[in-house]
């Protein structure tokens, strides 16, 4: 029988984390979705939906779509160079210069294209995203996107002051562009959304932060941005900023610390006051801890923030991360908080597999709704994994089985990928 457009069953062991304490695993079940939605997991089916076509994924592992927080697209073609450097230098020799190329939009659809092709490839469902400061280039990154059937939160970057003149906005234009290109996509597509994009403070005027504050509340959009990334930046904050507590205190008094929906990376060096703030306000932390790495930023301490109940999902920080695979992303994630764990005489604790699988999946997905969970009313987005060529010679426990995907597997035992039920192929441009 024919599929019904809006409903799906997908068959195989389902693997998922309702809460970060464990993970829930349903061996040789059956997902069933309508509208794209989540109904339920059960072990047989019932009659109801025996005539449905199911899709049968037996011994493959079913689990949710991977989320990734804070990524750079214009910074692609920078992955794995200039990372013997720290953030601000960093900035100045490698990504300035790179991002001023996509004034020039045939560049920028050349490196996009190869970008959502690799996003899709190595399973990250829905991610979050910084453009450059260019109108058009970014038109162009949300038009991709849509074409793609990926899901994202898209970002045209607002900067003007304190950078070099060649990637230094107009204040005026800065605020006009952006406002342009909300109006144009903030209703042309359920998956693509824009979000405010201030960089970061020190290279934005008060003008502008207070201006961009204004359109996120005009428009009820979502707001991404760094924060307390480097020790450098943090002293840069505190002399231009100086009559404010702190930096956190900057992004909060101009409507951009959780007035909205917000999402800040890294978030390395936050006070207890700050921290305090964001679970307040809810503002999301995307720890990104390759990128933490390689620019030598720091290691977040990601137990502080989870019990002191900040949201929180985890970034690749592409190109500032070498990495764009999520999965690579978790095991980091995991490393650095072991490395939290002996620089505080083992206090922080650190955190668990399934943790870091929740972090990826739906501490993050939650900034998008009801996604990365497999959970009653989810929306359903799923890779299927066919973990076959990672088995020993004992077999594994499906908990061990996801250990070792994670651990050592990458987009060769990603078979297929399924946003809002529906299973995206890959893009073709
Ligand atoms: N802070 C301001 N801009 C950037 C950026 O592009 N990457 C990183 N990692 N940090 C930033
Ligand atoms: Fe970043």
């Amino acid at each position: 029988m024919k599929q019904k457009e809006d409903k799906i069953i997908l068959k195989g062991d389902i693997v998922f984390t309702p809460t970060k304490e464990k993970f829930e695993i349903h061996k040789d079940s059956y997902i069933v979705a309508e509208n794209g939605k989540v109904v339920g997991i059960f072990k047989e089916l019932e009659e109801k939906y025996q005539h449905y076509v199911i899709k049968d994924f037996s011994n493959k592992i079913i689990i949710p779509g991977f989320i990734d927080l804070h990524l750079h697209a214009p910074q692609y073609p920078n992955r794995g160079l200039g990372l013997d450097k720290e953030l601000l230098p960093w900035l100045e020799t490698y990504t300035f210069p790179e991002e001023k190329k996509y004034e020039d939009i045939q560049y920028g659809k050349k490196v996009y294209t190869k970008l959502i092709r690799e996003l899709w490839r190595v399973g990250t469902t829905r991610c979050v995203i910084f453009s450059s400061i260019h109108k058009e280039s970014t038109k162009l990154l949300f038009d991709l996107f849509i074409k793609s059937g990926l899901g994202a939160y898209i970002g045209k970057v607002n900067m003007d002051r304190n950078s070099p003149d060649y990637i230094t906005e107009d204040t005026k234009k800065s605020i006009v562009d952006t406002e342009e290109i909300v109006i144009e996509y903030k209703d042309k597509s359920d998956l693509v959304k824009p979000i405010i994009a201030p960089r970061f403070a020190p290279v934005c005027t008060v003008e502008l932060l207070e201006s961009l504050g204004y359109l996120a509340s005009k428009y009820n959009l979502p707001v991404e941005s760094h924060l307390s990334e480097n020790i450098g930046e943090l002293a840069w904050v505190k002399e231009l900023y100086p009559e404010f507590a702190n930096y956190a205190s900057v992004y909060n008094q101009y409507g951009l610390f959780g007035q909205t929906k917000t999402v800040m990376g890294h978030c390395i060096y936050n006070t207890e006051e700050e921290i305090e703030l964001m679970a307040k306000n809810g503002v999301y932390a995307a720890h990104c801890p390759h990128s933490n790495f390689d620019l030598s930023s720091g290691i977040m301490p990601v137990r502080k923030f989870l019990d002191k109940g900040v949201p929180l999902g985890l970034g690749t920080d592409m190109a500032g991360g070498h990495c764009i695979s999520m999965a690579d992303v978790m095991v980091a994630a995991i490393q650095s908080s072991k490395m939290k764990w002996l620089e505080t005489n083992k206090e922080l604790q650190p955190i668990t597999i399934s943790e870091a699988f929740f972090l990826g999946t739906k501490g993050g997905g939650s900034f998008f709704g009801k996604v990365g969970s497999f959970e009653e009313g989810y929306e359903l987005d799923a890779l299927i994994i066919d973990d076959s060529s990672l088995a020993d010679i004992e077999p594994l426990s499906l908990e061990e089985r996801i250990q070792k995907f994670i651990y050592i597997g990458d987009d060769r035992n990603i078979v297929e990928r399924y946003i809002r039920g529906r299973k995206v192929e890959e893009p073709e441009f």
